[in-house]
């Protein structure tokens, strides 16, 4: 049924109604009006000859009385009259008085009194009324029956039912112009608002009330949503996939692969897992999704490990998605990882006091390289409108390079690390150029609020867009980027966890291997070693712990696991022996190892064996995205004990708030933070930890990548909505 009558037919059936009671209404008051007004003319024309009708009845005089009734009938509306006597016989008559009608009709009725009565009833298109007659000496003679002629009531009853019809006609025609009108207008209407909603544009301002009551329920859903839901597993997240993406391959776009393979001195070939958060992260998101992981290959085997385009099936022996390896020459290697994207955006980003350095030929590599990965994103994309996923901080212009290619791309970009405010993002030269790289992007997403409100500023203050606050998005050149805060985290359950030995077996090993007592009181710290993670400041707490409380002297020792990171980089290298000068000291200081120093690249299974093994885990990073060595111990001590310490400065603070929380600059507070992780009894430990730990399982990894996929997928749908609106092929439209 087309939407217009849809809308009109209950008007037109209200309006029928009320044409027909109005009608109803209408008829029989006026036929009570022409009754009434009959009934009148009957007495006026009695009135004048009753006098007469008394004296010739009561004489008998059947022929004066007839020709008395036959003058009454002179008045056009009365069709006959007779004088009936009270038995019902007729007594006189005009000629046409109807012999089926007769007397005993006017006198069936009382006519007792002397009051005269009238009788009146109508029968067909005739009325009859009866008035009593009486002798001048009052007794009753009979009744003067009359027959009106209601024909012309009846020719009025069928013009007023054809006016009345006329006029519904009208109305109904008018109600359906009216109605057609207002829905034609009102779907004009609410397309072009439907519109302006699925590009983002500004609302009207009546509009508004509207909106934030559906923004306000959806979030009240969601968050009841929320209570309810099931734990996200790599099931669900496949469901995700399935539900929304039609079970669609990820295209994946990070500097870091998650396999490397490397020669080793034998002549072999081993597998390495990488010291990342990125590769922590995304890689069970990957196996659970399956699709293509477009990274740079930069392991010594990693060639020979490749077929001809650079791709080979991961994870070795359960393979399940593809890595596509990119090969960089050392120069662009040069410019673009160690140069501009670490010697530059790395030092622009974090508050760790090391100066950004930006060359013009760094940054003629990032965009590049840049452009290679964009390049082969389109060679593995197979539909025009695919969902690809950039990260970190090495592809900030590839987003608009990928959007220039395939104009319908979803595409989600995530930023690994805090993202500056703005004055500080204002001291780059290429400033422009990054955040409209960046809103190439469909959504730009932060580990925190924070860093997304930075970004909007840097936005605001440096390019021609307009930052639209409530929607949280980047209005710029007809384009709209979202802007938001996605937290990372780990996978939940841990598969290094689950594979790793038991607890009390882990601390026996670890304490054996590093020569230490069996009741020895053990810290651990797992970094790159990075001068964002605030190694310094954590072995100088360390110091001050063993100044100020001397009972640990000799009986805590803390083991720093540091990853050698970005030596072609002096900061790095300066780092290196900075730290380790830092732990000599302290260990001649105190005349024992009271800092064990590995720096070495140490794979999962060792690193979730220390992690298991020690009393306390210190996270002290000076600026930190989010850290995800601080969810990692979480994961590891399913025996609900150890402590973790954990840096404000840490997007994972924002998180952790059972941890203890310090500021790694403060030695004192540090130091009495590490005292009380190692005097905290064991029930407070685990009350602690059982809180950690059940946050962590919830807001896993594949939440995070869900809910990034979850709002791509309704983008995307948007997307494809107003693609069809705009082309006019909307089929909503076709209803209308
Ligand atoms: O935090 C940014 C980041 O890319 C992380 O994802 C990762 O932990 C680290 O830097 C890895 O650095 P790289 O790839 O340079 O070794």
């Amino acid at each position: 049924m087309p939407t217009t009558l849809r809308y009109a037919l209950p008007i037109l059936l209200g309006l029928a109604i009320l044409c027909a009671v109005s009608y109803l209404l209408v008829s029989s008051t006026s036929r009570s009006w022409f009754e009434e007004d009959v009934r009148l003319r009957a007495e006026l024309a009695l009135r004048g000859a009753r006098g007469a009708i008394a004296e010739a009845w009561g004489r008998g005089d059947r022929a004066a009385l007839a020709a008395l009734l036959t003058d009454i009938t002179s008045d056009e509306r009365i069709l006959a009259a007779a004088a009936c006597a009270p038995d019902g016989t007729t007594f006189a008559r005009t000629a046409d008085f109807p012999g089926a009608i007769g007397c005993r009709r006017f006198t069936s009725k009382s006519l007792g009194g002397s009051q005269p009565h009238i009788w009146n009833h109508a029968e067909g298109s005739v009325f009859l009324s009866a008035l009593p007659v009486a002798s001048p000496s009052g007794v009753a003679l009979g009744v003067v029956g009359l027959i009106h002629d209601m024909s012309y009531v009846d020719q009025r009853d069928a013009l007023t039912r054809k006016a009345a019809l006329g006029l519904f006609g009208a109305m109904a025609l008018g109600a359906l112009l009216l109605t057609s009108g207002i829905a034609r207008a009102s779907w004009r209407r609410f397309r072009v608002e439907l519109r302006s909603l699925i590009k983002g544009e500004p609302q009207r301002p009546e509009f508004h009330p509207l909106l934030q009551d559906v923004r306000e329920l959806a979030l009240q859903l969601a968050a009841e949503t929320r209570t309810n839901e099931r734990a996200w597993t790599p099931q669900r997240l496949r469901q995700v996939l399935h539900d929304h993406l039609q079970g669609e391959r990820v295209i994946m776009v990070a500097n870091r692969e998650p396999y490397i393979h490397e020669r080793d001195p034998n002549g072999g070939v081993r597998v390495l897992h990488p010291a990342s958060g990125l590769v922590t992260a995304l890689e069970p998101v990957m196996r659970a999704c399956s699709g293509v992981w477009i990274a740079h290959g930069s392991g010594s085997a990693d060639r020979e490990s490749s077929d001809r385009h650079g791709r080979v099936r991961v994870p070795p022996g359960e393979e399940s998605y593809t890595v596509r390896r990119i090969w960089l020459s050392r120069e662009e290697e040069q410019g673009y990882y160690y140069g501009f994207a670490n010697e530059g955006l790395w030092p622009l980003c974090h508050i760790a006091h090391a100066r950004p350095s930006f060359r013009e030929a760094d940054y003629e590599h990032y965009r590049r390289v840049n452009q290679r990965f964009a390049e082969t994103v389109c060679e593995e994309v197979d539909r025009e409108d695919p969902i690809i996923l950039v990260q970190d901080y090495h592809f900030a212009l590839a987003p608009r390079l990928i959007r220039e290619r395939l104009p319908r791309a979803t595409i989600l970009t995530f930023w690994h690390i805090p993202w500056p405010n703005a004055e500080r993002f204002g001291i780059c030269p290429f400033r422009e150029e990054l955040l409209e790289g960046l809103l190439g992007s469909s959504i730009v997403g932060f580990h925190v609020q924070g860093h997304c409100n930075n970004f909007l500023e840097s936005v605001d203050r440096y390019l021609e867009a307009r930052v639209d606050r409530e929607r949280i998005a980047v209005v710029h050149g007809g384009e709209t980027a979202l802007v938001r805060p996605y937290p990372i985290s780990i996978e939940w359950p841990n598969s290094w966890a689950q594979h790793a030995p038991p607890p009390a077996q882990c601390r026996a090993q670890v304490l054996e291997e590093l020569g230490l007592d069996k009741d020895a009181l053990l810290g651990v710290g797992v970094d790159r070693l990075d001068y964002t993670k605030g190694i310094e400041e954590r072995l100088l707490a360390v110091e001050q712990l063993l100044l100020r409380f001397p009972q640990f002297r000799r009986r805590f020792a803390f083991v720093q696991l540091a990853a050698p990171s970005r030596t072609a980089i002096e900061r790095y290298r300066e780092l290196n022996d900075a730290v380790e000068q830092l732990a000599s000291r302290i260990n001649e200081r105190f005349g024992y190892r009271a800092i064990i120093l590995q720096r070495q690249h140490h794979e999962p299974p060792r690193v979730f064996q220390y992690l298991r093994a020690a009393d306390l885990c210190y996270v002290s990073s000076l600026h930190d995205g989010m850290n995800l060595v601080a969810k990692e111990f979480i994961a590891a001590r399913d025996d609900e004990r150890g402590v973790l310490l954990l840096s404000q400065f840490t997007g994972a603070a924002r998180e952790l708030s059972e941890a203890l929380i310090v500021n790694p600059y403060d030695l004192r507070e540090a130091s009495d933070a590490l005292a009380a992780a190692l005097t905290m009894s064991t029930r407070e430990q685990a009350e602690r930890m059982r809180a950690l730990r059940a946050l962590v399982s919830e807001l896993n990894v594949y939440r995070w990548a869900g809910r990034m996929l979850t709002d791509a997928a309704r983008l995307r749908q948007r997307d494809r909505l107003s693609h069809r609106l705009e082309n006019g092929l909307s089929t909503i439209e076709g209803v209308a």
